[in-house]
């Protein structure tokens, strides 16, 4: 193991803060979630659509963070998922194959995914899950965590699989890996539509989101906004944290 995959593993303890067990994480996605967290995804959604051009007939948007933890998977399923509420045929790419957590929050029985794929061991078609949670909406987790995942990534096999499913699904949500960690993200950078950045502030390492900026406009990725996760402000009668979601594009950020 390299040694910055050794620091991206380790990155893990920061996490103690946050939910740890399933039933916790179930909790962040879909229609489980709080409705003002519902209504910001539903925000999030329009907003993204509004910023995208119409002559893309399927738009592919990346998430990903400076570091991990910050809400990557959490925002990738729930902006899915609020597409195809939207009756947009969606597919949900979980690309982050070193520390996957779609398959496990959505509880798939197999741990078939795009690294079996991009290995050429299982054919896209059987592997992709449709109809999750609603009819729109289909899921290609991560799969068995691969030795090389970058390479995988940066593989013509990956590039094969977009061209093939953006000609089948309006929207394609891909979960990436961490910039500032790992380069599997920028790897496949030049085949998004734009990237969003999903930022936690109690967390967020500045130097790091700014490297993670710095790297995404050297290879002039279209960075369509940012995703602010976290902690709102605690009910005075209730002993639980609630959580917002904001967004805010560029230029805003600026
Ligand atoms: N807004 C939030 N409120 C509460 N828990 C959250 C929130 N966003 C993420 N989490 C939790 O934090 C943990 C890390 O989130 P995750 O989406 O896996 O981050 P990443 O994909 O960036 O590594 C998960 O247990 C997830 O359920
Ligand atoms: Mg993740």
């Amino acid at each position: 193991m390299r040694n910055h995959e050794k620091k991206y593993i380790k990155s893990r303890k920061k996490l103690m803060e946050l939910p740890k067990s399933l039933d916790d994480q179930q909790e962040m996605i879909g229609e489980k979630l709080n409705f003002a967290s519902q209504e910001a995804y539903k925000l999030l959604r329009t907003n993204l659509m509004f910023s995208m051009s119409d002559e893309e007939p399927c738009k592919i948007v990346g998430i990903t963070s400076a570091l991990r933890g910050e809400g990557k998977s959490t925002t990738a399923i729930n902006l899915a998922y609020s597409f195809a509420e939207a009756k947009k045929h969606t597919l949900l790419i979980e690309a982050d194959m070193r520390l996957p957590l779609i398959q496990k929050v959505l509880r798939f029985d197999h741990a078939i995914g795009l690294s079996n794929v991009l290995a050429g061991l299982s054919p896209l078609e059987e592997t992709v899950q449709h109809h999750v949670f609603l009819d729109c909406l289909s899921v290609l987790p991560s799969g068995e965590i691969p030795p090389n995942p970058a390479e995988l990534l940066s593989s013509a096999k990956m590039k094969q699989i977009l061209s093939q499913t953006s000609k089948e699904y309006d929207y394609i949500i891909i979960d990436l890996p961490p910039i500032s960690v790992v380069s599997d993200g920028l790897t496949i950078s030049n085949l998004l539509s734009g990237m969003l950045i999903v930022v936690r502030p109690d967390y967020c390492d500045q130097h790091a989101l700014a490297e993670t900026i710095r790297q995404l406009e050297f290879l002039n990725v279209k960075i369509l906004g940012f995703v602010l996760n976290c902690k709102g402000k605690q009910k005075r009668k209730s002993r639980k944290y609630g959580y917002q979601y904001r967004y805010y594009n560029q230029d805003s950020y600026q």
